[in-house]
């Protein structure tokens, strides 16, 4: 079984450039589907999750192409509205393409997408955005048969700021009769740039970033290039690394304003940071500073996806420290592998106390999803000795070259088969 073998004890120093957003990549996908004609999308990372969302393109009919960091997606061609299952089942955030088929085709059927290992993952807030907006949705024998006469344009309130809802009722509203308007909307990024994409290809939204999204219906949409945005949590893994191993990094090509959480953090852990629009230096302390409360929100707030990376920052910090992880039920898997490495971590439902230790012990781990097992790869890297990480097709399905980045900066790690 392929896994990561770390030999701890490296500070990382020197200077990367930060891959394009999975979570901006993903739904801006799922769009090229609405308007039938060719999206050329820049800026593209090479990970699992991209390449599943490709493959659900061209399992519809859509003609694909990727070079580089570079997909063309012409989906003049698509000329099926059932989406397979096992792709689905794969990679639960195809539940955007919805709107998108909605959108386009009025009907589209999708298996229920299910949970995964953070959590239950609900879709309610998706469905009840899409029928309010005039889908009939069916839900039976773990499908949703969705059909529309015509979607028509109207103001929904979230129960709660979903990104995935957030996203599907934008597609599904952009040739939708009349305008719709989306309060309590999610304000991270990824719909900002969504948003840019949909304006560049003809679509009329305004307010992404805020908790209020209007979208006027066009007739159609036309083709378009779109450059995704930097991976603000890729961004932050890379910076974690740097604090744990006392070390010196300078990113570039991000967007510091997406971050602020995460530098405040980090700052609070003892990290130095000169930032300015699109590059920042951060220097890690000797040792971590334990931070009093860590709370996971919703955009602006400290992003979940960071969570079990600042877990491990925590597990050396010098005294205890508090996780409150608001968004996911079960984010802490991560938790039971570091205690293997010594870690002294005790969880009560959505909170986490983790009593600083001195030093991590390399050990045999097991990464259980995707921003665990990149605070297990956190972990390795200060480790005393050697840990291997087993299950890394957790890790491919959100960092882009990881190995090669960490070996650059100084790390001792490498893939074995
Ligand atoms: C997106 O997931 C991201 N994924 C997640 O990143 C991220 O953790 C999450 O947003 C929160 O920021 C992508 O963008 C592909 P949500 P999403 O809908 O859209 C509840 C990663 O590591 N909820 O905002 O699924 C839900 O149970 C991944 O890159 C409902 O109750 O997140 C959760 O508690 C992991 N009903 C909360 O909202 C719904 O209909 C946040 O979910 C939808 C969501």
């Amino acid at each position: 079984m392929e896994r990561y073998v770390i030999n701890g004890g490296h500070r990382l120093a020197g200077e990367i450039s930060i891959q394009g957003a999975k979570n901006a990549v993903l739904p801006v996908l799922a769009a090229s589907v609405i308007s039938g004609k060719i999206s050329t999308i820049t800026n593209i990372p090479n990970l699992r999750d991209v390449d599943m969302m490709i493959k659900i393109l061209d399992s519809l009919g859509a003609k694909t192409h990727t070079e580089g960091g570079t997909v063309t997606v012409d989906s003049s061609t698509i000329d099926k509205v059932e989406l397979p299952e096992e792709l689905v089942r794969e990679m639960r955030s195809s539940i955007i393409i919805m709107g998108a088929m909605l959108a386009r085709f009025g009907e589209v059927k999708i298996a229920f997408p299910g949970g995964c290992e953070i959590g239950l993952r609900p879709i309610d807030l998706h469905l009840k955005g899409l029928r309010q907006m005039g889908a009939i949705i069916y839900e039976a024998h773990g499908f949703l048969d969705c059909k529309t006469t015509g979607l028509k344009g109207c103001e929904i309130q979230l129960d709660y700021p979903s990104v995935g809802a957030t996203e599907n009722i934008m597609l599904a509203a952009v040739t939708a009769e009349g305008t719709t308007t989306i309060i309590n909307a999610a304000r991270e990024p990824e719909l900002i740039d969504l948003q840019n994409y949909l304006n560049n290809a003809g679509a009329k939204v305004i307010g992404a970033g805020s908790s209020c999204i209007t979208i006027e219906g066009v007739k159609e949409l036309r083709r378009c290039d779109h450059t995704i945005i930097p991976d603000r949590i890729v961004a932050g893994t890379y910076m974690t690394a740097a604090v744990l191993t006392g070390g010196e990094l300078f990113l570039k090509d991000i967007i510091t304003d997406h971050i602020l959480s995460i530098i405040a953090k980090l700052k609070e852990a003892g990290a130095i940071v000169y930032a300015n629009g699109n590059s920042l230096k951060i220097i890690g302390p000797n040792r971590p500073s334990a931070i009093e409360m860590l709370q996971t929100l919703p955009y602006p707030g400290f992003p979940t996806d960071m969570q079990a990376q600042i877990m491990t920052l925590l597990t050396i910090g010098n005294g205890t420290s508090i996780i409150n992880e608001t968004i996911f039920e079960n984010r802490f898997k991560q938790a039971e592998e570091l205690l293997r490495m010594g870690a002294n971590i005790k969880t009560f439902g959505k909170v986490a106390v983790i009593k600083g230790v001195k030093e991590l012990t390399g050990a045999k781990v097991s990464a259980k999803d995707l921003r665990g097992g990149a605070s297990l790869v956190l972990a390795g890297l200060i480790a005393k000795g050697t840990t291997e990480i087993c299950n890394i097709y957790h890790i491919n399905r959100g960092y882009d070259n990881m190995i090669e980045i960490l070996t650059n900066l100084g790390a001792d790690i490498r893939l074995e088969k």
